[in-house]
């Protein structure tokens, strides 16, 4: 067998990789869950907290991701295969803790979750770091199980939309429109296939004339899509509440459920904590610089979520609905919303379009990840391993879909698994969300920030960084801000505040902390209300 690693295709540029990782930041969790989790949460108190996390956790956990990718040119699991040391006692110690966890479990009959742990510690023991991007690709399945199934259900109100049926009088028959619609297996199903098909078209033609091409045509188009839609909705009557509750803070909101849900959201919205900008990371040319593109990046993604806020709360309080009416915000509150403004059908066209593009960039960006782990470690065609698990992914999401309201039609999974772990919340879809935004993204992003500050560590990466950055490790932050960085006096050998060294300092303690102790929260581990 020839073992030579085969050319790895490369971003033309910095725009292209620019736009295709931002294409897989922004998406449903842009424009779907920010605004009605921000509704849920004291409006502009709300963003701003989420400003802080991203700022503190997402940017530099992002950094780090995108720096192992660049410098191992491998997918996830072949990035930590390749920069995990022989043997690591960090990993032995957490692989003890996890067995042991195992064991304490039998002893108290809980023998699923028991044997699940006892399972996971000796996996851990034998994989030890490489697990991390095993994760990353299973988070890939399971996002894109439960991703794809609202985004079809988008494909399908595109349907709707277009041929005038979404004429709803009140919420409430909106609710139960929306009900009925993702309850019909023909519809969840079929939308959620061509979703899947359309994944599958892009990223089976490559990383250049696939994912890059494709993202430098529909972001572009997003941005207008959403530029055209809140223009139409400030200037509605009455519109300006919407704005005034969007962007006036209400600290009273403010507790550390919301700042937990702040820091969970920052984590996906970014794409982080699965290995995605692993992914595209490795597509990078050593010439480019990873810290202007993770401000880009960070910036675009953060840009389009604030922007959907101001396309949706204006128009919502314009025509007298409230913030707060969760997930079914834009499914069900929007089209009532366009029902009563004039030429209504095409706005909502426009919106689930704006969704539909949204999503796309992103579904493919989960995609390629489990492509490129086949491709890089199995030796797969990228032809065979996007139409393989296109496929598989397909068959998860059907599961997804036709359970989404409750378990009727998938009794023998729920039975199995109540059997197995004493109770099970929600419907399958539920299952798969809890299990990759509450489980997989935050450990993900947990042993990623671990490894970069501890055990491949801050030096080697900085190393990376330099390699297209030097104002990021070698320019001392005050001359840098100052603008005298080319200045002589000020660029002596000795540098102590670099924007690397407030980076490594992140890594190395503040996200790691932040994300064990969110994590502990949201699996009632760690109760933290007051
Ligand atoms: N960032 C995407 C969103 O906000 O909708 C979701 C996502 C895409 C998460 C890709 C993770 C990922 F790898």
């Amino acid at each position: 067998m020839n073992d030579a690693p085969t050319p790895r295709e490369h971003w033309s540029g910095t725009l292209g990789f620019i736009l295709a990782a931002a294409g897989s930041a922004i998406g449903l969790g842009n424009i779907w869950k920010f605004p009605y989790i921000t509704g849920e949460n004291g409006g502009g108190a709300f963003v701003l907290v989420y400003l802080l996390c991203i700022a503190v956790i997402g940017a530099p956990v992002m950094i780090c991701e995108i720096t192992m990718g660049r410098h191992t040119q491998r997918n996830p699991v072949g990035a930590f295969k390749a920069l995990a040391p022989r043997s690591s006692t960090l990993a032995h110690l957490i692989g003890l803790g996890v067995l042991l966890t195992g064991f304490f479990l039998f002893a108290f009959r809980d023998w699923g979750w028991g044997t699940l742990m006892v399972i996971l510690g000796l996996l851990i023991f034998r994989y030890s770091w490489t697990l991390v991007g095993a994760m990353g690709v299973i988070a890939g399945f399971t996002i894109l199980s439960f991703y794809s199934v609202v985004a079809g259900w988008t494909i399908g109100y595109i349907w709707k939309a277009v041929f005038r049926q979404l004429n709803f009088a009140d919420v409430a028959v909106a609710k139960e429109y929306f009900g009925a619609f993702i309850q019909n297996p023909a519809w969840a199903i079929g939308c959620h296939f061509i979703f899947i098909l359309l994944c599958v078209l892009i990223v089976y033609k490559g990383v250049k004339s696939g994912i890059e091409r494709w993202s430098k045509i529909l972001m572009p188009l997003l941005f207008l899509l959403i530029l055209v839609l809140i223009i139409r909705s400030i200037t509605l009557p009455g519109a300006a509440a919407g704005v005034r509750f969007y962007l006036t803070p209400d600290f009273s909101k403010i507790n550390t459920g919301s700042v937990l849900i702040a820091l969970g959201h920052a984590f996906f919205s970014l794409s982080l904590g699965m290995g995605a900008m692993i992914t595209y990371g490795s597509y990078m040319g050593r010439e480019q610089n990873i810290f202007v593109s993770t401000l880009s990046i960070v910036f675009l993604d953060t840009l389009i979520a604030l922007m959907a806020g101001l396309a949706i709360f204006p128009a919502v309080f314009a025509q007298g609905f409230g913030p707060d009416a969760g997930p079914g915000l834009v499914f069900q509150v929007l089209p009532t919303v366009f029902h009563q403004i004039p030429f209504g059908a095409f706005w909502a066209t426009l919106f689930f379009l704006l969704l539909l593009v949204a999503a796309l960039t992103s579904g493919i960006s989960l995609l390629e990840v489990v492509t490129a782990y086949f491709v890089d470690e199995r030796r797969w065609s990228r032809h065979r391993a996007t139409v393989v698990f296109g496929f598989v992914i397909f068959l998860l999401g059907s599961l997804c879909a036709i359970s989404v309201a409750n378990w009727d039609r998938l009794a023998w999974i729920h039975g199995l698994l109540v059997k197995v772990f004493g109770s099970v919340k929600g419907s399958f879809f539920d299952v798969m969300d809890h299990i990759s935004s509450n489980w997989l993204l935050p450990l993900g992003g947990l042993f990623i920030s671990l490894f970069v500050g501890w055990i491949w560590g801050t030096k080697h990466a900085v190393d990376e960084i330099r390699h297209g950055s030097h104002n990021f490790a070698d320019v001392h932050l005050i001359s840098l801000l100052a603008g005298l960085k080319d200045d002589p006096s000020h660029s002596s050998e000795i540098h102590v505040i670099t924007l690397a060294s407030l980076w490594g300092i992140f890594i190395r303690f503040i996200s790691p902390v932040a994300v064990l102790i969110a994590f502990l929260h949201t699996i009632g581990w760690l109760d933290l209300r007051p």
